[in-house]
This record gives structure tokens, sequence and C-alpha cells, in this order.
């Protein structure tokens, strides 16, 4: 069965059982600071676990595009991924364990016809937090499952929540059977060493865990499942490896074909990074030195540098990205219609990574001869730190570098540095914040709150997508970069200089209002919601026709403004645009 075939039915399952199928949100959480990537498929759900009426109701199901980066050093082994798709349901306080059991037991053994006897699941064994969860046991029996293949075990293993604070359950696990032979007497599914494989995980979110640790009933009882797409493609294809499954096995042979040196996990890796880049740049992710921005850098130079390793030729890189978007399209057509984008986006940036990377070697050698001749086997954070802020080189690189030398890298003292450093460049950013603000005049206020005006004339004539990615303001003049993947028409910057101008002439008031960022974004504000802001912050309107959170200064009303003209528009970077424009009086 092909991983669309498994998609397909799991969602028709349920669909019969009363859920209505949502789309799956984007990659890249919208309007949400507090992650880096959709991580699992209940994350965009947070407000309708915690109570909030979904507009679709009770009974949910989707496919869920996610990546973690937790594992990423472990990619290249033969199950470790970054990017995955998560196959789940959910009971909004709508049906709990028994339904919820009864329904993954039906279609794991009717739909997907695995066998029974394959199956084995466990169950939270309680503690002083919650019961132990003899109820999920019983229901795994009156469902065939016999009892010496139900196994109980505590938080580790059988309680789910993201992270450190929110809603959050016991759970019960389905494992599948690999027929491997037992690694010793007590293996078990909690065991690591590949005889059982996790298969699908229903949790029982009851409980809220607040920030002091302690926990709460929430206000329902919900039902999250995850169940891992590429695994049980896996699985149910009899492959030992996703890499084996239509997903990647084109990939994998082409990287076959091409490469001079045999490693096989660098194939998985450059493999692996590629679909997890393409699936984030297809989703408005672009490279950069933080946060997102930098998990993708990572990927992709740590791909770059794997094809290097496997001496293929980085040229190959264009068609190799088609050939993974080839088989992309049937599960996500939105790849392939941002085809252009994304090739240009990773091209871009493996150019960027190459052209420092002889240099950032040549540092590295001369830190491997100096640790020799003082016979240590240890490259020091203050070099790992030197070639990630001068070459660019992220610190995984430089471990695996020094690791092929037989070498460790501190990259605990890297971290150390690293932190040091981002205190001392927020400090100087801060200070510079205060420099400008200091700086104003009349003529640099204007011109911010022409920005306003321009971001959102933008959008009513470029689309949504048209979204501030920085920008600066002098006395002279106002710059304003934004995503767009083209260049903009004559006609559309005439349209965006005109309705700029119609706001300016209607002499719309601006007001500020202070509110919390929760308020700012159900408000429909619009910000640079990435940013940290403080607890409080303040929105700008502009009549009605411009909402944004900003620090300000703005004028009072738009008249006098000027009349707004635009100079320039050009490329900025891949998939960014820039515009110069003036105000004259
Ligand atoms: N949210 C649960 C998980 O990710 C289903 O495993």
């Amino acid at each position: 069965m092909t991983a669309l075939e498994i998609r397909n039915k799991y969602l028709k399952f349920f669909e019969k059982h009363g859920h209505k199928v949502i789309p799956s949100a984007p990659l890249i959480p919208e309007n949400d600071p507090s992650v880096l990537f959709t991580t699992a498929g209940m994350h965009p759900l947070v407000p309708y676990l915690l109570g909030e009426k979904h507009p679709q109701g009770t009974r949910l199901t989707d496919y869920q595009k996610c990546l973690r980066t937790v594992d990423i050093d472990e990619v290249g082994d033969n199950r470790h991924l970054t990017y995955f798709e998560m196959l789940g349901n959910w009971s909004l306080g709508d049906y709990f364990k028994e339904e919820s059991i009864k329904m993954s037991f039906e279609f794991l053994t009717s739909e997907l016809n695995i066998p029974v006897e394959k199956l084995s699941v466990t169950c939270f064994a309680g503690d002083n937090d919650a019961p132990r969860d003899e109820e999920t046991a019983r229901i795994w029996q009156e469902c065939g499952m016999p009892k010496e293949r139900i196994y109980y075990f505590g938080k580790d293993d059988n309680w789910w929540i993201a992270g450190e604070e929110g809603p959050c359950g016991p759970d019960t696990e389905m494992f599948y059977d690999t027929g491997k032979p037992a690694c010793s007497s007590s293996c078990n599914p909690s065991c690591n060493c590949g005889k059982y494989v996790e298969i699908w995980n229903n949790v029982f979110m009851e409980y809220f865990k607040k920030s002091d640790g302690t926990y709460e009933k929430l206000k329902q009882k919900n039902v999250d499942t995850g169940l891992g797409l590429e695994r049980m493609a896996m699985l149910l294809q009899g492959k030992q490896t996703p890499y084996d499954t239509e997903l990647f096995a084109d990939v994998m042979k082409k990287l076959e074909s091409l490469a001079k040196k045999d490693d096989i996990a660098s194939r998985r890796i450059v493999a692996e990074h590629l679909r997890a880049s393409i699936m984030i740049v297809s989703d408005g992710g672009r490279p950069s030195n933080v946060d997102r921005g930098y998990i993708l850098r990572r990927l992709i130079r740590r791909m770059t540098r794997h094809l290097n390793k496997l001496e293929i030729s980085l040229d190959e890189l264009p068609n190799l990205i088609d050939l993974n978007i080839d088989i992309l399209k049937d599960l996500y057509p939105e790849v392939a219609n941002n085809k252009d984008i994304i090739k240009q986006v990773i091209v871009e940036e493996k150019d960027k990574f190459v052209k420092t990377l002889a240099h950032g070697q040549k540092e590295f050698e001369k830190a491997v001869n100096k640790a020799k001749e003082k016979q240590e086997k240890i490259i020091d954070g203050q070099t790992v730190f030197k070639l990630y802020e001068t070459y660019g080189f992220p610190p995984e690189v430089t471990k695996e570098l020094a690791e092929e030398e037989g070498f460790k890298a501190d990259i605990d003292e890297f971290s150390k540095l690293f932190k040091e450093h981002q205190e001392k460049s927020r400090q100087a950013s801060e200070g510079k914040f205060k420099g400008g603000l200091a700086d104003q005049n009349e003529q640099t206020i204007s011109y911010h709150t022409a920005t306003h005006l321009l971001h959102k004339a933008l959008q009513i004539v470029l689309g949504d997508h048209a979204k501030q990615k920085g920008s600066n303001i002098t006395t002279e003049r106002l710059r304003f970069d934004f995503s767009h993947p083209q260049k903009m028409t004559k006609e559309e910057i005439e349209k965006v200089e005109q309705i700029v101008n119609e706001q300016i002439q209607k002499d719309l008031k601006v007001t500020c209002e202070e509110m919390t960022l929760e308020e700012a974004k159900a408000s429909g504000a619009t910000g640079l919601f990435e940013n940290k802001y403080g607890d409080k912050v303040k929105v700008y309107s502009i009549g009605d026709f411009s909402k944004e959170i900003c620090g300000g200064p703005h004028v009072k009303s738009t008249k006098g403004m000027g009349t707004f003209k635009i100079k320039k528009e050009e490329a900025s970077s891949a998939g960014v645009r820039r515009i110069k424009a003036v105000l004259i009086k």
C-alpha cells in the first residue's frame, strides 16, 4: 500500500465514523512565535482541546505536515526523519477511550489488514498525578488483544505532552512486531532494539500541566491521536527503512548512481534533508541566522556537505529537487506550484555555503593540526564558534568533520559562546533601536506611517502572502522588504501607489491601543509574530484601512504626509522583494 493510499484510507475511515476532514495546517505555524515548526497534528488544535468550539464540530481528522528537529543528528540511520506526516483523529469532548481504541483496532486489523498477532499495546502505569489506566487495558482485551501483549509503563513512555506546559494525558501506544528476534528475555515495546516499532499513539487528553508542574483537569475529555505515515508505509510494504518506500526510493537510487563514494548514511542525509527543505520552503520558510530560518539553513548546508562527501556534483541539485518534487506532488500539490521558488531558495543557499566552504575547511584543518601538536583530539569551542560565525558552518557540520578525523568537537563550549554572542547582539540592537527613536522628526514619522499603508496596499494588490520582512527609514526615504516570488509589474506598482495616496488623502485618523499579544492577534492586527513581544503590545490603526502591532510613533492623521511614490522595486533575497519609496511634499 502506498503512503497516499494509507492516507486516503485513514481519512475515509474516520469520515465514515462521523469525523470532518480538515486541511493540514502549514508546517510553519501561523501567528505562533512559541514554536518553530508544527510538530504534531494536535498543534493547530490546542485552543479547541482547551474548550473553544471548533467550527467543524467535535470529531475531526486530518493529515498534518510535521517537522521535528530534536533528532537532526540522528538522520542517516535507518529510521529518524526530520520531516514526516502525521495522520490524526480527534475527539473534542466527544468520544473517549472506548470508542477511540475500538476504532484504532478496527482500522489496523480490518482496513490495513494487520494480523492481531503482530500487535502489542502499552498503557499508563499510574502515579501520583493520575491513576493506572486499567480501563484502557480492559478495552484492548475486549478487542481481542491478549493480556500478555498489553504492557504498562510510566510517564516516560505513556504520557504525552507537547513541551513543558499545556493539554496532556495518559496515552496508549500501538506497536508492530517486525518479527526480528527479541534482544533479550526482557525485550518489550519500550525497547529500542528494533523488534517493536511504534505505529500509533492515542492520547487521552483530560489534563492540563501548569507552568508550576502541577496538573489540573481540563474542561472536557479529548482524544488526540497520531500515526506516522512514513513508518506505516514502510511496515506495510515490508521494507526495512522509510528510504526503501516509494517516498524516497527513486531519490536514493539516483543518488547511488551519481555518487562516486558509497556511503548510505550520506545518501539518506541528502534525501531526507532535501525533502524537509523543500517542504519548509514550500510553506514560506527562508534561510537565515535565526530560529526557523536557521534550521532550514542547517538542513541545506548539511545536505550540501554530504553531496560533496558522496562526490556528487552540486550542479545536480536542481535535478534532485525536480525528482523530489515529482514524488511529493501527489501528496502535497502545493509543492509543485512552488517549484520555482523552492529551487531558487535552495540553490542560492547552497551557493552561499560553497563560497565559504573551502576557507572554512582550511580553518578546520589548521585547528586539527594544532590539536594534534598538543596531542589532543578535540576541536575547541572557540574554533567551532569561529567556523559558525565566519564561515557559516552549522555546529553539527563541524562535529561531523571532527568525527571523520576521529576527533570530538566541543559543542557545549560552542553553545556557551553562542549564547554570550546572542546576548551581546541583543543589547546592541536595543541600543540601536533607542538611537533610532531618538532620531525622530516629522519626516521619519511620516515614513513610518507610510510603511503601514504600503504593507496593507501590497497585500490588497499582490495577496496576503506579501508580508513584511524588514524595513528601514531615513529622513530621505523608506525601504520595505516583503515576501513575493516575482518582480512587480508596472501596473501593480501604480495600483499600490494609488491605494496609498487615496488613504493619505482621506485624512485617516491614526489611533493607538495597548493590549495583550493574544488580544492583538484576535483583533486581526498584523505583526511580525516571530518577534518576541512583551506582555503588552501597541496596536496602531490607520482608519479602518490598516491595523498593525508596532512600537510607533506615527502621525496623528494622514493629511499632510505628501504624495507617495515608489522609486524602486528590486529583489532583496530569494522570494523577498524590496521597495524604496518617497513622500513628496
Ligand atoms: N500528539 C500525539 C503525538 O504526537 C498523538 O504522538
